[in-house]
């Protein structure tokens, strides 16, 4: 018997869209040799009757299934969704789609030869090379870049294109691995929750470019407040829980203090100089830093280097935000006769911010290996 491969179609007020989308994707099945293909709508109960022709289509299509629920956003149909087509519907292979004609359904076989390939998750990509979205206005242009800037920079996912993208194939056995119930509830948000906990559990992705039109009918249902719990998410998104936050937050706090403080002493109570003083502070918070995580990080991971090859990584990652610092100290000080204090406190928090991206980049490295 075929495996089954599932593609989740979340409705709210979509019935002029699905009228043509159904039967469009159930085309597609023909030149599926490897999977059985099912459609499973997660309906919101909408009001224009979607849940209705899905019903009078269910006579014709012995593959397609209707779930109907409360409206409580995007992620939460989805996460329903899942576990339907998981447990009820025994799928191998889940599909997020748009039910509103914005995604291609002539690529599903594409994607499923993909997988077939042994990929595990498949994105289609509006913004990798030859993507486009050839209708977006210059401003949801602007969000959609510089969202998925901010979520490339802070996550640490250099070479990933389009997070936000509800167009992708999902291998069933990673989403059983994930945490589904911390996961957002709302649109870009989910999404982009979903790729992080999708790529800890070692995905192996690969991004596929997809033109993204406009909406014939019907209107988008995510608004700024989607947008704004993104934003707000960004963060506990690259962390995964809110713990490792605190921690880094804490760990950066502290090292701030240590850094103005050994500053402070230095210039004022030992009287050496700004250069002197500013190399010295910078250093020993680089050092401090280092002990502080690694107290912190109890358990290491085997293979992994000795203390002094660690020290060593931890400051060529250090080196370019300590660089900036120190650079920031002197020229602000001497060249636009800042107070020295305040330009080593510039300094310092021009260097976090690389400092966070550095260690974005390389403490994710590996979630970067599979892509
Ligand atoms: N069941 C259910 N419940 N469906 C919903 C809900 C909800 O609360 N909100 C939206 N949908 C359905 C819509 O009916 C549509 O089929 C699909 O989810 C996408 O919603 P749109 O309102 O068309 O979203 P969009 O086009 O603005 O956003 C798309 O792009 C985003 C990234 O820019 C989607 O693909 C998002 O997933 C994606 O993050
Ligand atoms: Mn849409």
């Amino acid at each position: 018997m075929k495996k089954i491969a599932c593609i989740i179609l979340p409705t709210y007020n979509e019935a002029e869209n699905v009228i043509v989308l159904i039967p469009e994707i159930f085309k597609q099945a023909k030149k599926i040799d490897s999977h059985e293909l099912h459609v499973l709508v997660v309906d919101d109960t909408s009001p224009d009757g979607t849940a209705k022709i899905i019903k009078q289509f269910q006579k014709d299509y012995s593959h397609l299934h209707l779930i109907s629920g409360k409206k409580e956003g995007l992620g939460e149909a989805y996460k329903r969704g899942m576990k339907h087509a998981i447990e009820e519907l025994n799928s191998e292979i889940i599909f997020e789609m748009d039910a509103d004609l914005q995604h291609d359904p002539k690529l599903i076989p594409f994607f499923i030869t993909l997988y077939n390939n042994g990929f595990t998750l498949v994105i289609g990509s509006r913004f990798a090379p030859g993507g486009s979205t050839p209708n977006f206005g210059l401003y949801r242009k602007f969000l959609s870049f510089f969202g998925n800037w901010l979520i490339r920079f802070f996550g640490g996912l250099p070479r990933l294109h389009d997070c936000t993208s509800g167009y992708r194939l999902i291998k069933s056995d990673l989403i059983k691995k994930c945490d589904m119930k911390n996961l957002s509830t709302r649109g870009y948000s989910f999404q982009t929750s979903l790729l992080f906990e999708l790529l800890r559990n070692g995905a192996k992705v690969l991004e596929i470019p997809i033109t993204f039109p406009d909406r014939q009918h019907g209107v988008s249902k995510l608004a700024l407040q989607d947008q704004v719990e993104f934003m707000v998410n960004l963060v506990k998104i690259r962390f995964g829980k809110y713990y490792e936050f605190v921690r880094y937050g804490f760990i950066g706090t502290f090292g701030i203090l240590i850094n103005l403080g050994i500053y402070v002493v230095l210039t004022r109570f030992v009287g050496w100089t700004v250069e002197l003083s500013g190399a010295i502070a910078i250093e020993l918070s680089i050092l401090c830093n280092f002990i502080l995580n690694n107290l912190w990080n109890l358990k290491t991971k085997e293979g992994s280097p000795g203390l002094l090859g660690k020290m060593f990584k931890y400051h060529s990652i250090s080196a370019v935000g300590a660089s900036v610092n120190y650079i920031v100290l002197l020229v602000l000080f001497y060249k636009f006769g800042f107070h020295d204090i305040t330009a080593n406190f510039i300094g310092i928090v021009l260097s976090i911010f690389i400092n966070y991206g550095m260690n974005a980049y390389f403490s994710w490295k590996e979630l970067n290996q599979n892509i």
